[in-house]
């Protein structure tokens, strides 16, 4: 049985992946601190179905302030999904939790795997973000990485990091730059949870400029199966795009939102937040070839089963 350290499990997609890698009969160590961006009593639930399997166990840590040597000595496989998330909040004096959690929490746990033997891949999770503004498909080879948000900096410092890693030390690091996740237990400051969280309660939702801001939105699953098959990446150091089929706007989900809950929702527009792009698209050739990436779950289905899941835990998000 192949042993998968996962950070950030009890978050939106660390969680997820625990999940599956379960069911995929890997033995799971997750580790988390439960920052305090969004209530913890959401994180305990993403962790409720397998907190008690066997075959998984949780350190509550940070990653930052822990000695993770032993862990590390037994593991087959790094998913590090640990980070402080969010553009809008990585301005001011909060940009701290950005430089600790995701630089320096990633430099942290190079360091151990550079003393590890048993390591056979490093996945890290990355982001759209770090491309910032740009027109057309996003590849990882030919579109300049310029982000516009402290958040998609401090992205960028850490594949920059991985890659200094690669170079002086080849470790087996594959960079996954993943374009907007939704679906089940998305975190609560993501657009299409507050939009169904607002709109059961009746209450107007908030979109910035007109809505026609279009993004790559990628399905939960997506994103766990592309993550799970990079572990057969060959090369040392690649970065790949995860972006969701065909890409979609914000005002054509909300119409998909308002038929699901045969409700019209009511919108209050604001101006486009510093750091927001009006656009991600990503090119997904790179991900089809080197992990057989195929996006299998629509828009139209993925946020039925988001909004199927947000009114089963309505009591877990205050709004
Ligand atoms: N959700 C998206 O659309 C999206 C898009 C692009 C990239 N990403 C990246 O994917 C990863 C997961 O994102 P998410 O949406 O699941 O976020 P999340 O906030 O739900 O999960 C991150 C988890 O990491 C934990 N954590 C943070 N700092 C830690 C530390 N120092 N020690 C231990 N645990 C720590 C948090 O408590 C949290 O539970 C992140 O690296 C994020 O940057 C997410």
């Amino acid at each position: 049985m192949k042993t998968a350290i996962v950070t950030g499990v009890a978050g939106f997609i660390g969680s997820s992946l625990a999940e599956r890698l379960l069911k995929n009969k890997f033995k799971v160590v997750g580790i988390d601190n439960f920052t305090k961006y969004y209530p913890k009593k959401i994180k305990l639930n993403n962790i409720k179905s397998f907190r008690k399997n066997e075959n998984f166990s949780l350190l509550t840590k940070d990653i930052l302030n822990s000695d993770l040597r032993g862990v590390f000595n037994k593991a087959d496989f790094l998913f590090h999904l640990a980070a402080q998330p969010g553009v809008r909040a990585s301005w001011g004096k909060d940009f701290v939790n950005y430089s600790k959690n995701n630089i320096h929490a990633t430099q942290k746990l190079l360091e151990y795997a550079k003393n590890t033997k048993s390591l056979k891949k490093i996945i890290l999770a990355s982001s759209s973000s770090v491309y910032g503004i740009q027109d057309g498909k996003m590849n990882e080879s030919k579109t300049n990485t310029e982000p516009v948000s402290p958040y998609g900096v401090s992205k960028l410092a850490v594949e920059h990091l991985a890659k200094a890693y690669v170079k002086n030390f080849n470790l087996p690091i594959v960079m996954l730059r993943y374009f907007t996740v939704y679906g089940p237990r998305q975190r609560p400051d993501m657009a299409f949870m507050k939009f169904i969280m607002k709109s059961l309660r009746k209450k107007p939702i908030t979109v910035y400029g007109n809505g026609n801001q279009k993004r790559s939105f990628t399905y939960i699953d997506d994103i766990i199966d592309a993550t799970i098959s990079s572990i057969n990446v060959s090369k040392n150091g690649e970065i790949i795009n995860v972006g969701g089929g065909k890409i979609n706007s914000i005002k054509k989900n909300i119409e998909i939102l308002s038929n699901l809950l045969e409700y019209e929702i009511k919108i209050i527009h604001e101006d486009f937040p510093n750091g927001d792009v009006n656009r991600t698209e990503a090119d997904t050739t790179k991900a089809k070839k080197l992990i057989g990436f195929k996006p299998k779950i629509s828009i139209k289905d993925g946020l039925e089963f988001q909004y199927e899941f947000v009114k089963k835990n309505k009591g877990l998000y205050n709004f």
